[in-house]
């Protein structure tokens, strides 16, 4: 078949298509086929952004009951456990021993005195999680997926490490998966768990740390920065393995699994799949780069994360140093930014000693809604630099937009919003409401600010929609699963912002760039955050992916078409190679391009969705792994109710 440039095809011809081509449908086992069936996280334990407080940031491993009482008293009072933040979740340190006789573990009694239940050896947090439960909050708890702990490598001057011998400090879940988690579920009766990686990462055969300390050696799996030397799939089966515990446990799916293994091992795009958030870098610490980086690594993924999963660029700074009191513009900015992007939102600071100001900024109730409005769509970048961005959430179905205006740098800056940032009108008015200061305006076109160094402003927006009568894709991340993405060799993220490495400062040749990159389906952007652009026709909307891809779209309002322009990216590096575009509802081929590659114009799809559930867009591309993937674009894909209401209003 040959390219049919810039044709409009309909849907009839398309479905004509379609049946011609069944034969050749893909089998049972290729993850390019459709699968007919939401496969994307079905809500679980924390349909919005989990919310509440962590001990590490405050305390490290000098964490206590009185430390953790005292915020778990002043979450209630200062009413921001009203206003959701309701998880009181303990870091590293609890822990005193693995008991060798049957497994169990011993809590550290000596700063959890409610934990000594019965004679020396009988600890339990039944009563510390019962008084949270009674305070009308919920628990959490922390561990590691292999055998030891962060602070075994990391915190050797603390007073609160597992103690013993070397097998009663292997206090991690590596051989006892089914019995901690039943344990702190069941027994214990906590909420919620932060699985940390440290124990695949650092306890190295022959290291001077396994000798020192008489450690047991586990040959990494995870190798920091070196996603070639990590095992994906050795580090994905385990958190699996959690996970299927955690079901088992809790078959009410009253249970929020954190994975903590810093971005590592790709688990950018399977972390979905089996938890319901997962960081996406290593530690936040106090400074503004930390905060940059962190926010960074987490900023470009809206289509990984929805309703029950979601993306951890780590717990909050704010109160410390360059988030203190002192720096309030700066803790307005990572706490907007945070909200904007789904985050969540876990305080980490000694409330005890907070003053209001802060609590104020913690407790701003209208981005408390924006980060936990139902839709679960994460903020997408509308304007990007390494001096300002812009973000834009949409809200509910679309009617109303959050907006982010973020100045990165040290000196202010004055910038131009446009309607069209905000996929509204140009012509219509815009009611802007800023969600600090609470004033509203009114623009049409385009308005000015002008942004104080590290200042975000933020706003709720209200207008007329440029799509009248449906929504782009890109606007409703929340409604999107990226079931496969294409990345056939996964990379790193690429890093602009670098800040010291918390763990190892400056002992070591520093935190090096990474210019390229990542590869996982963008919105309004290409896999490489490049302009959608095909054959030069540039796609201000749409959704960026590689060859051989299948992105799944929950079609929860019974829009009755799906359109898009199709083609292969400019910016792909393969110019050689075809990509085809499929659309499926419900499992069944409904549309399909032709071949299209490099330079060929966009072809316009329109294909009739009414009354499908689940529409699969699959891009499929040479099988051959010896070339990269194709870059290919779904430009302004969009639902819409009618063909001709769809047009734009300008
Ligand atoms: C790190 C983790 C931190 C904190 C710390 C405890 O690996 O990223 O959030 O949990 O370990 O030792």
């Amino acid at each position: 078949m040959g390219h049919r440039a810039n044709g409009n095809i309909t849907g009839a011809c398309l479905l004509a298509v379609a049946l011609s081509l069944s034969t050749t449908s893909a089998t049972a086992t290729d993850p390019l086929s459709a699968a007919g069936r939401w496969e994307g996280a079905s809500g679980g334990g924390t349909p919005t952004p989990p919310m509440g407080w962590n001990s590490w940031n405050a305390f490290q491993t000098e964490v206590d009951e009185d430390k953790v009482m005292g915020a778990a008293r002043i979450l209630v009072d200062s009413g921001l456990a009203k206003l959701g933040y309701d998880y009181v979740n303990l870091d590293d340190g609890w822990w005193f021993k693995r008991r060798l006789v049957d497994g169990r573990m011993q809590i550290r009694t000596n700063i959890f005195p409610s934990a000594a239940t019965g004679g020396p050896n009988e600890t339990s947090f039944k009563p510390f999680t019962g008084k949270l439960h009674a305070m009308g909050l919920k628990a959490g708890i922390y561990t590691d997926i292999g055998r030891n702990a962060c602070s075994q490598a990391y915190d050797l001057h603390s007073p609160n490490l597992p103690q013993g011998t070397t097998a009663e400090r292997e206090v991690g879940l590596d051989g006892h998966v089914k019995q901690d988690i039943d344990l702190y579920f069941k027994d214990w009766g906590f909420d919620y768990i932060k699985i940390d990686a440290c124990g695949l990462a650092d306890f190295v055969p022959g290291s001077e740390l396994v000798k020192q300390q008489n450690y047991r050696a586990l040959a990494p799996l995870i190798e920091r920065n070196s996603i070639n030397r990590s095992d994906i799939d050795a580090v994905r089966g385990r958190y699996q393995e959690v996970a299927t515990a955690l079901k088992s446990a809790r078959p009410d799916n009253d249970y929020v699994l954190s994975i903590c293994n810093w971005g590592m091992a790709n688990v950018r795009s399977w972390g979905k799949d089996i938890g319901n958030l997962w960081r996406t870098s290593s530690d936040i610490t106090a400074s503004w780069t930390s905060m940059l980086h962190n926010f960074d690594s987490a900023a470009k993924r809206p289509l990984y994360a929805g309703p029950g999963h979601w993306n951890d660029p780590d717990i909050l700074h704010i109160g410390h140093e360059a988030f203190d009191d002192a720096h309030l513009v700066e803790a307005r900015s990572h706490f907007t930014l945070w909200t904007m992007i789904n985050a969540p939102l876990l305080i980490s600071y000694d409330l005890r000693k907070s003053p209001q100001s802060l609590l104020d900024v913690l407790g701003n109730a209208d981005l408390v809604r924006i980060n936990q409005d139902k839709a679960g769509n994460q903020a997408v970048v509308a304007y990007d630099s390494d001096d300002v961005q812009f973000f834009v959430k949409t809200l509910g179905n679309g009617e109303r937009k959050a907006v982010a205006l973020f100045n990165r740098g040290a000196t202010a800056a004055t910038v131009t919003l446009l309607a069209k940032h905000l996929k509204l009108s140009e012509t219509s008015p815009i009611v802007l409401r800023d969600l600090w200061s609470k004033q509203s305006l009114t623009f049409s076109g385009e308005q000015s600010f002008t942004l104080a160094p590290h200042e975000t402003r933020v706003f709720e927006a209200t207008g007329e929609r440029r799509l009248r009568d449906g929504v782009y894709l890109s606007e409703m991340p929340g409604a999107i699963n990226i079931a496969v993405d294409g990345t056939q060799q996964p990379q790193l993220d690429p890093t602009i912002h670098r800040m010291i490495d918390p763990w190892s400062n400056t002992r070591s040749s520093g935190s090096r760039p990474q210019y390229a990159g990542w590869g996982g389906a963008q919105a309004d952007a290409t896999p490489f955050s490049q302009t959608l652009q095909i054959a030069g026709q540039t796609f201000e909307s749409g959704i960026g992916v590689l060859s051989n891809s299948r992105i799944q779209v929950r079609n929860d309002a019974d829009h009755a078409l799906l359109m898009a322009s199709v083609g292969v990216d400019d910016s792909t590096e393969n110019v050689k190679q075809t990509a085809r575009f499929y659309v499926y509802g419900d499992g069944r081929l409904l549309a399909t391009s032709a071949p299209m590659t490099f330079g060929v114009k966009a072809v316009q799809l329109a294909v009739n969705i009414k009354g499908k559930r689940v529409i699969e867009l699959v891009v499929r591309g040479a099988k051959s792994n010896n070339e990269r993937p194709v870059v290919a674009t779904w430009g302004d894909a969009r639902l819409v109710h009618s063909p001709l209401k769809s047009s734009l209003a300008l």
